[in-house]
């Protein structure tokens, strides 16, 4: 049984002075429970204050919406995969579909990103996802499948068998259209067919989440969709109420 995943994308959103006044109003609001993970993804540079804002609380995880593929060195305005262990952070979403299609990261960086986060101590969660012109063309498996074989090319079975994939339709995200819980459950059967093919009965371990417009109203049909093990949220995770009532789904 995969433990159901909650994660919120805060983008860039949250800077620490709010990001300390959110996660103090999200602490208070939500009970403890160990039936899911929780994981709050804010900018790099409210990092430190989420993580010192939890304190003791081990029910919350905090990781980073990127990282650069070295770990130190002259790469100005990036941050590393150890800067974000040192921080606190746990986790790292890797090729979002921002990063890919505003920032033009490439499935080759994707791949040594997630060799990065893996050397350094960080999940990685492998976001994956097709355009509308893909998704029109019928090109939405070869898309999805090339991300993903790409991104965890230089990675061994054992290490795949550890991380999680997030599956986000580019036409999805921020849209308010969300893809329907079957049009998510094919492409989640999708990758999980390939993962199997490339890691057999281990990829029974890999949680893969949907994301793109989920909000209070889709959560609980997404999440009962087959083969959603989770939910990757941008817009309605910045606002404590919705996004605690979507971690209560
Ligand atoms: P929205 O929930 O705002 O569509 O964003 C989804 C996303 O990109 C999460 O990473």
């Amino acid at each position: 049984m995969r433990r159901p995943i909650f994660a919120g994308n805060w983008k860039m959103h949250h800077g620490p002075t709010e990001a300390r006044a959110y996660m103090a109003a999200f602490a208070a609001r939500w009970t403890p429970r160990t039936d899911r993970t929780i994981i709050f993804f804010p900018p790099a540079v409210s990092l430190a204050t989420v993580v010192h804002a939890l304190g003791a609380r081990t029910d919350l995880s905090v990781g980073a919406q990127n990282i650069w593929t070295e770990d130190k060195g002259a790469f100005t305005g990036e941050t590393s995969a150890p800067m974000v262990k040192d921080a606190g952070g746990r986790y790292v979403l890797v090729g979002h579909s921002e990063r890919r299609h505003v920032f033009g990261e490439t499935d080759a960086q994707t791949a040594l990103k997630c060799v990065a986060a893996i050397r350094n101590g960080l999940t990685p969660i492998l976001c994956v996802g097709e355009l509308l012109l893909d998704r029109e063309a019928g090109r939405t498996t070869d898309v999805v499948l090339r991300q993903l074989r790409a991104g965890l090319a230089e990675l061994s079975a054992e290490v795949v068998a550890s991380i999680a994939i997030a599956y986000e339709p580019v036409w999805a995200i921020g849209t308010g259209k969300t893809a329907t819980p079957e049009d998510a459950s094919v492409v989640h059967a999708d990758i999980r067919k390939a993962l199997h093919h490339s890691i057999g009965d281990r990829a029974a371990d890999v949680p893969v989440l949907y994301g793109g417009s989920v909000n209070t109203g889709n959560a609980k049909s997404l999440m009962a969709a087959e083969g959603v093990d989770g939910l990757l949220v941008g817009g309605a995770c910045l606002d404590v109420e919705s996004w605690a009532r979507i971690c209560d789904t």
